[in-house]
């Protein structure tokens, strides 16, 4: 029998909460759920009560040494960490926090790295045909995103620039408008899915991006234009929050466990 391979997930938030659960259950056959890491203490001792008999707590670093796989799900700063182990160490990682991997730095470093790094599409959908029409010419990738307040509060952007005075229920304010990177530095827990549109199709500097706010937005809501030598393309995906996190799209948890069982699958659809 093949031996399993050990799993760590750093992060019992919303989303390393749920593949823990599917790491036990969808992915059982293949996987072992052996550590965790959370820096929050009671969300550590209720994800150590619930999987005490599966996996233990340890520090982050004897995580990554000690797993085969390492699921990221907790910060920008968290996976710009975790790929520096790992590319040490020749491991397999799983990243959530897609914009920690365009720090300069990380960029560097994995342009000669021999691990595996995998970024799930997330909340979006589209990424298929970037990456396809990647291997032709792309003249233009754009992304409006559509947010709630509540989506957009604590950003980093929001320390210098005041949060827009919304006066009706339906009004609409765009918040920012620029490249990929730009939202990536104001907006870093909140716009994934640039960094994974950027690194799929043309870079985070040539990657257009919008973001608008209404109290009227009920969940979020990503548009993506793509233009090159295949022809055209327009995507819209309308999302539905994670039970408990307004922040956090359902669909990101959904795309994570899928990425993950194509890792183990015999047969791999899709680009
Ligand atoms: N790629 C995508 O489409 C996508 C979509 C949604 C969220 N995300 C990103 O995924 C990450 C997780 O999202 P979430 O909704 O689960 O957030 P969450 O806030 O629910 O959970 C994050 C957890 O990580 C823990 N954490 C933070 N720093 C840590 C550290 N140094 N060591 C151990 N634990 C640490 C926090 O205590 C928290 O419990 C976030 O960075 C978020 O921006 C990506």
């Amino acid at each position: 029998m093949k031996k399993k391979i050990r799993v760590g997930i750093i992060g019992g938030g919303t989303i390393g909460t749920a593949l823990a659960q599917a790491v036990v259950t969808d992915l059982k056959a293949f996987a072992q759920l052996k550590f965790l890491c959370e820096k929050h203490k009671e969300k550590a001792a209720a994800l150590q009560e619930k999987y005490k008999f599966f996996a233990r707590l340890v520090p982050l670093t004897e995580l990554v040494r000690r797993s085969d796989l390492i699921i990221e799900a907790a910060s920008p700063k968290v996976a710009a960490q975790v790929v520096r182990l790992a590319c040490e160490w020749n491991k397999k990682v799983l990243i959530m926090s897609v914009g920690g991997l365009l720090q300069p730095q990380v960029v560097e470093l994995l342009k000669k790295n021999r691990s595996r790094i995998f970024c799930p599409s997330g909340a979006i959908t589209g990424v298929d045909g970037v990456l396809a029409a990647a291997n032709g010419k792309i003249r233009k990738v754009r992304l409006i995103t559509r947010k709630p307040p509540e989506a957009l509060m604590g950003a980093a952007y929001f320390l210098k620039k005041r949060f827009p005075v919304l006066k009706t229920f339906s009004e609409e304010k765009r918040i920012f408008r620029g490249a990929a990177i730009e939202a990536i530095e104001h907006f870093p827990q909140n716009i994934n899915v640039a960094a994974v549109l950027s690194l799929a199709g043309i870079g985070p500097e040539r990657t257009q991006v919008e973001i608008w706010t209404s109290r009227s937005y009920k969940g979020n809501r990503h548009e993506i234009l793509v233009e090159g030598d295949f022809g055209m393309f327009t995507t819209v995906t309308q999302n539905k929050p994670a039970p408990g996190n307004p922040k956090t799209s359902y669909l990101a948890i959904l795309s994570a466990i899928a990425t993950l069982k194509k890792a183990f699958a015999s047969v791999r659809v899709g680009t």
